[in-house]
């Protein structure tokens, strides 16, 4: 990579399958050295984006250079300087944990002389040097993935693509997880780019890039996306949803939704206006919470809904689409 030159840089980049939108035309890019992160709902095209710039899906337009190479004209020369953490698993179950990664040392054509060595060092990182005779299909879930993340760490890539690191896992192992990828790029300056669909792991991102429907609609840190958004969000628990979502329009000229079971919208200094809420509302309040802006409140800032309610109206659609389909 060119010294100073930025460690991935996308502009205009699409895919298409079909009818399927499923890149929209992105632009960003990402400093060397950076943990930036994509953040979005099933099928915000985070996978797509990530295939792209590793060169395993050909972009319908745009361009994208990683490490300083174009990845539709300079394909081998993308590969050699990217280590790559699939969505889906990968590791051969009947190999050692030790093997699967020399397995990936020859396909990476990592010199003989150099291999024990580094397999020792990425293991260690991920602590499983103790297990590393251990076939992979007796390691847990937390141990598989961290096991990959060695392997992609193998052949000492500039850039590491992680493509929902900690999916399916339960949260003492994300955390631990996360904790790798930190020591890690102190410990191998290198740069991360990963996708996730949990909120608070974005969190541990220094800058996210904020996915929907194909576009990316914010870009920036975690605490600047927050202290964007400027209100805080109140959600109440009434007798009548629908009353109340008119009473508070009528009443205060505020937009609420039903969103997660409760009447949600946005105000500022939150705290302040609860007594005006209970003393004017004139539909009985069972329960009230006020929350300080969350990266929650910044994506349903930018698109209207919460990442679980995008994810769950997208599989109302898939259904539809799939019933639709067997007919
Ligand atoms: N190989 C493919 N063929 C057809 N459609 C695809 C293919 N891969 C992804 N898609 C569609 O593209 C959209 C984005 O998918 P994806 O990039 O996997 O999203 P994410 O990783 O954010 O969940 C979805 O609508 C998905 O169904
Ligand atoms: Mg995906």
């Amino acid at each position: 990579m060119p010294d100073g030159g930025p460690a991935v840089e996308v502009v205009g980049l699409t895919k298409r399958f079909g009818d399927v939108e499923a890149v929209r035309g992105i632009d960003f890019t990402v400093r060397p050295g950076e943990i930036f992160g994509f953040l979005g709902p099933n099928g915000a095209g985070k996978s797509t984006t990530i295939n792209m710039l590793c060169t395993l899906l050909r972009p319908t337009s745009g361009s994208a250079r990683v490490a300083g190479y174009d990845v539709v004209a300079e394909r081998d020369s993308v590969r050699r300087n990217i280590g790559l953490v699939f969505q889906d698993p990968t590791l051969d179950g009947y190999l050692s944990g030790e093997q699967n990664l020399r397995f990936h040392a020859e396909l990476y054509g990592v010199p003989r002389s150099v291999t024990g060595a580094r397999i020792r060092q990425v293991l260690e990182m991920v602590g499983l040097w103790e297990r590393r005779g251990d076939l992979a299909q007796t390691y847990s879930g937390g141990m598989k993935r961290r096991l990959e993340i060695a392997r992609g760490l193998l052949h000492s890539p500039r850039v590491l693509f992680l493509d929902e690191p900690t999916v399916g896992l339960d949260p003492q192992t994300r955390a631990s997880i996360w904790e790798y990828i930190r020591q890690l790029q102190a410990a191998e300056e290198i740069t991360i780019f990963m996708t996730t669909h949990y909120m608070d792991e974005a969190e541990f991102c220094g800058r996210i890039a904020i996915m929907d429907s194909g576009r990316i609609v914010a870009l920036d840190t975690p605490e600047a996306l927050k202290a964007g958004v400027g209100k805080d969000r109140v959600r109440i628990q009434t007798a009548d949803d629908a009353a109340a979502i008119a009473a508070i329009k009528e009443r205060f000229d505020l937009e609420a939704v039903v969103s997660e079971g409760a009447v949600t919208f946005s105000v500022a200094s939150g705290e302040a206006f609860v007594p005006r809420l209970f003393a004017e509302l004139g539909v009985p309040i069972r329960s009230v919470n006020v929350a300080r802006p969350s990266l929650d409140d910044v994506f349903m800032s930018f698109t209207g809904s919460t990442i679980r309610d995008a994810e769950a109206s997208a599989s109302d659609h898939m259904r539809m689409a799939m019933r639709a389909a067997r007919r």
